[in-house]
């Protein structure tokens, strides 16, 4: 079976039922699974065709649980950066935040975790990566595994780099962890058309 045909729910449903996924079951996922997403995210659109991506899944559990750890490191890091230090400095109606905190706990025991690299340096190869990840999102969304975008922090680069052996000059642009949801997929709460969007002309908003 192509893996096209194994991601077999509709499209629309796919695009209105991505969401964030924090909340992750340890149980792994089949490596056809995970193989295909991963073919998926190689099919996206990129500059020149260039290419410019390579896709790091880290699988192994102690692997997972030290990676885990930098990853906690990263995003306190991240939020130092804002003037956050600690949970009692974060808005406790600022849902995603809280959720994204109690999830930088948890990241190393989800079952892979793919390191989204730019081979290539610049804003070209940047935004190739972009494309690919939302294949890679879709595709697992259709296999029912769930997963969000997340980033790391540069005071943690060097040493995620050297866990894994990635070579100098490549940037870890994202983490994408991903596994079955405990939860359920969508949907997602975004601004309405015509706040965003107009036609022909900045001011003629779609009612
Ligand atoms: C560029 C980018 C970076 C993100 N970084 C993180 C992150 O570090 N940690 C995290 O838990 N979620 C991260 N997210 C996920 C967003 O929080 C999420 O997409 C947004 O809140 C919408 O969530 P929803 O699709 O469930 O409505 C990131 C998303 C994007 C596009």
């Amino acid at each position: 079976m192509e893996p096209s045909d194994r991601f077999a729910i509709t499209l629309g449903e796919a695009i209105y039922s991505l969401r964030a996924i924090r909340r992750i079951k340890p149980d792994p996922i089949p490596d056809d699974d995970l193989l295909d997403v991963l073919d998926a995210a190689r099919q996206a659109p990129n500059g020149g065709n260039s290419q410019p991506w390579h896709f790091l899944a880290i699988k192994d559990e102690q692997l997972r649980r030290q990676f885990g750890e930098l990853y906690r490191e990263a995003w306190w890091a991240k939020r130092a950066d804002q003037g956050i230090h600690g949970p009692d400095d974060i808005d406790p109606t600022n849902r995603t935040t809280l959720s994204a905190m109690k999830f930088a706990d948890e990241i190393g025991s989800v079952p892979a975790i793919v390191l989204v690299c730019a081979t290539e340096q610049g804003a070209g190869a940047m935004g190739s990566v972009i494309p690919a990840v939302q294949n890679m999102l879709l595709a697992a969304r259709a296999l029912g595994v769930g997963g969000t975008i997340t980033t790391l922090h540069p005071s943690v680069d060097d040493r995620v780099k050297e866990l894994l052996d990635i070579p100098e000059g490549i940037q870890i642009v994202y983490a994408i962890p991903l596994g079955y949801p405990k939860g359920n997929f969508g949907p997602v709460t975004r601004k309405p058309l015509s706040e965003i969007c107009s036609i022909d002309n900045w001011d003629n908003k779609i009612s």
